[in-house]
């Protein structure tokens, strides 16, 4: 039998153990789950072990475990890292799920679950592909190593320290990473660039606590307005980001990049539609392609203080809190960047405050060049597994490893993305379309075939 043959063959076998993975609650973020997450690795190695990887373990960390794999039994071949993670975000709203998180649910031809695209689906698929190799070939064609991390939702602490500290270890020819998103259905897509990140959280404080609003309301300072006001400062009326020289590395698009990205089958229309609000907002100037992936931006992601619960306290609250990111794009440079912000907001914020400022974490942007020839092997064998021609895009979102390994190594990093945009990432109802998990296991045997032909 064929190579996709086989895959199809085993289409009821690939989702059974899928299942499996989806059905322990591997919540990087949550101590409580600290168990799913060890056992979670352990699933993944002993999966690796079953596909054929000879060496396999399971790494402890100051967090959590990473597990890695090798298989070298291709000499004179090339050589590539698949890296991926299997931690999830947290379910939380429960109620907002038609099937509970980590029941995996098949409706309307998607798998439902926490972990279906981000990233579980998407790690299975290459242990589905190594395994359908070495079925129907006896032996993998090329060299793999395997990496795959417990961190990447809360921003892969440990990882950075065990790479540098095995830099031999994982050299390879390339990076491969399924953790990004198809352009739309029925359009495989090859991702070139990521944007980069900085994310803070800050508390400001006026009085000394609480206070009655009709005893000191008029006299004392409020600090909830006062965030108020500063986070609408930050924009300006063309939606630019107003925080003095945050545009000033910022790389210029060229024309013909420009003209790429509008050739694609991305309309402001279908976007509108995936976000469901009533109108688009952006930066004015640029189509929304290029504001989602290659204009850098910020968002409030938070704001709490006062009283937030049932009925009215008149009160004036001591504090208020807010987090807060950005999504950067080359050549900002994430620690020149928390400097200008935290200089802004301390310059805009009134006596009657003080603030403590605090950068979460960061993480640089990433775009590269696609001419590498394991690029038109990855085209190729996009087409084999989904019968069409891929597209090259760019994403808004972060993997600050891919950044972290293409200095470091100077290696081609091929992102595959099986996901699609609408498919509820980090959200309530996270799914992934069965069409493109099984698509995806084929274009990635035939992918690792290619380039063992090469
Ligand atoms: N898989 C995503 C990254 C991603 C999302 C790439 C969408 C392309 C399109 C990853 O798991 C993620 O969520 N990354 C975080 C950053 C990380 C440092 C916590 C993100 O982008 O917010
Ligand atoms: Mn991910
Ligand atoms: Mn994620």
């Amino acid at each position: 039998m064929d190579l996709n043959g086989y895959i199809d063959h085993k289409r009821d076998e690939h989702l059974n153990d899928l299942y499996e993975l989806l059905r322990i609650p591997s919540v990087s973020a949550q101590s409580q789950h600290k168990p799913d997450i060890e056992r979670a690795a352990q699933w993944v190695a002993d999966r690796l072990r079953r596909a054929g990887l000879d060496t396999v373990e399971i790494v402890p960390t100051q967090m959590h475990p990473l597990v890695y794999g090798e298989s070298l039994r291709a000499p004179g071949k090339p050589t590539v890292l698949f890296y991926g993670h299997y931690d999830v975000q947290p379910p939380e709203p429960l109620e907002l799920w038609t099937s509970p998180p980590f029941e995996p649910t098949v409706r309307n031809g998607n798998l439902f679950g926490r972990g279906t695209a981000d990233d579980k689906g998407q790690i299975h698929i290459h242990i589905r592909a190594l395994d359908a190799l070495r079925q129907t070939a006896g032996k993998l064609p090329i060299n793999v190593k395997v990496l795959i991390e417990g961190e990447e939702e809360v921003g892969s602490e440990s990882l950075w320290d065990y790479v540098t500290h095995n830099k031999a270890k994982l050299k390879a020819d390339a990076l491969v990473v399924s953790d990004t998103s198809m352009l739309a259905r029925g359009v495989p897509s090859i991702t070139y660039g990521l944007r980069g990140l900085c994310y803070f959280e800050i508390a400001i404080t006026g009085p000394a606590q609480d206070l009655h609003s009709g005893i000191f309301g008029g006299a004392a300072p409020n600090p909830l307005t006062i965030l108020a006001e500063l986070f609408a400062k930050l924009h300006d009326k063309n939606f630019r980001v107003a925080i003095p020289g945050f545009y000033d590395d910022v790389t210029p698009l060229s024309r013909a990049e420009r003209k790429a990205l509008a050739r694609l089958p991305f309309t402001a229309k279908g976007f509108r539609k995936t976000v469901g609000s009533p109108a688009l907002c952006g930066e004015k100037g640029f189509s929304v392609a290029e504001q989602v992936w290659c204009r850098p931006t910020l968002e409030l992601n938070g704001m709490w203080g006062g009283y937030t619960g049932e009925g009215s306290k008149t009160v004036i609250p001591s504090k208020a809190h807010a987090k807060f990111s950005t999504r950067l794009v080359p050549r900002q440079d994430p620690a020149k960047i928390s400097q200008l912000v935290e200089r802004y907001i301390r310059k805009l914020l009134p006596k009657t405050v003080t603030c403590d400022f605090q950068v979460l974490s960061t993480g640089k942007p990433w775009v590269a060049p696609y001419t590498h020839p394991f690029f038109e092997v990855a085209h190729d064998a996009l087409e084999k597994g989904f019968g069409k021609r891929a597209v090259f895009i760019r994403e808004g979102g972060s993997i600050p490893f891919v950044t972290q390994m293409y200095d470091t190594f100077k290696v081609p990093c091929i992102l595959l993305g099986f996901g699609l945009p609408d498919e509820n990432a980090h959200a309530p109802d996270e799914h992934i379309a069965l069409e493109n998990y099984f698509g995806g296991i084929k274009a990635v045997a035939n992918f690792y075939q290619g380039l063992g032909k090469l």
